[in-house]
């Protein structure tokens, strides 16, 4: 029970990683706040099931990249619970082999201006309480042999910047802020537009070079996001926790 009668605000939490930690997160004893964008039914379902496991479940539809929506976000979280103890920013998108700067745009406004307005919506409460801010960054960000990921990598190399930057301007008011880098993780966001063989021939491509000899499942990260938002990792801040099996193939894991 690492979190114990803590709130934890997840953002993207209706399917694959944002499912893991909220699943993960309550059965630790958190109250989830569970953000959502389109999925509804798979948002309830989920709070349905945290619901069971004694902690309180308040699901919350918003598009992050919208202000306006997160400001009311916010406000609904604290009407219900008072404060946020952990916010973790994992909503996010990836549209590949695109140079259309259309997309660049939509990519910036989901995977980073999201985490700029969670955490200003939040600044007062967490100067007041401290607490944990971890951000889902990506290996993306890190390393540059990705072919097609250009417009993605430069949003999740920005969330990296990001986070090291608001570690050091909350870090006096006892908030650790951290990022999750993951690797190749089985969710909808890396299954989509691949046929049964394509996916077989991909995850057989990348166990191979990968140390651990398999791909990622949102369960990995989830452990790694409940470890960053207990007191285990108290003095832990501004740093990248890259969570891909060990991939031969990327040079530069440490910044
Ligand atoms: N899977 C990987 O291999 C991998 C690797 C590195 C990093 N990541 C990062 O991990 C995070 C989660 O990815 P995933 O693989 O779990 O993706 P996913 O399965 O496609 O799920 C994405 C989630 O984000 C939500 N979302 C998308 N746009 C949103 C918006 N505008 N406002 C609010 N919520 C929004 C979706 O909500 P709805 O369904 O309700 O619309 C969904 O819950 C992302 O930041 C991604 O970049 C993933």
């Amino acid at each position: 029970m690492r979190l114990k009668n803590k709130v934890s605000l997840i953002t993207g939490a209706s399917r694959g990683i944002g499912r893991a930690i909220a699943i993960k997160f309550a059965s630790e004893g958190s109250n989830i706040i569970l953000n959502y964008n389109r999925n509804e039914s798979s948002a309830l379902r989920i709070c349905n099931e945290i619901e069971k496991m004694n902690v309180e479940c308040l699901p919350v539809k918003a598009d992050v990249s919208r202000k306006d929506d997160v400001g009311t976000m916010v406000k609904r979280s604290l009407d219900r619970f008072g404060y946020i103890d952990v916010l973790v920013n994992n909503a996010g998108i990836m549209i590949t082999g695109t140079n259309r700067t259309e997309d660049l745009e939509r990519m910036v406004g989901v995977n980073l201006y999201s985490m700029v307005y969670t955490i200003e919506a939040l600044r007062e409460n967490f100067m007041k309480r401290g607490g944990k801010i971890i951000n889902i960054a990506s290996v993306a960000g890190i390393v540059t042999s990705l072919t097609g990921t250009t417009f993605y990598s430069i949003t999740k190399g920005a969330v990296i910047t990001l986070t090291r930057r608001y570690a050091f301007d909350l870090g006096k008011y006892g908030v650790n802020v951290n990022a999750i880098a993951p690797g190749f993780i089985e969710t909808d966001l890396t299954r989509k537009g691949k046929s049964d063989e394509e996916w077989r021939r991909t995850v057989e491509d990348i166990s191979s070079k990968t140390a651990l000899g398999r791909i990622g499942r949102p369960e990995d990260i989830a452990n790694a996001a409940i470890f960053l938002a207990s007191g285990e990792s108290d003095f832990i801040t501004g740093q990248v926790i890259v969570v891909d099996g060990g991939r031969q193939d990327f040079f530069t894991h440490s910044l």
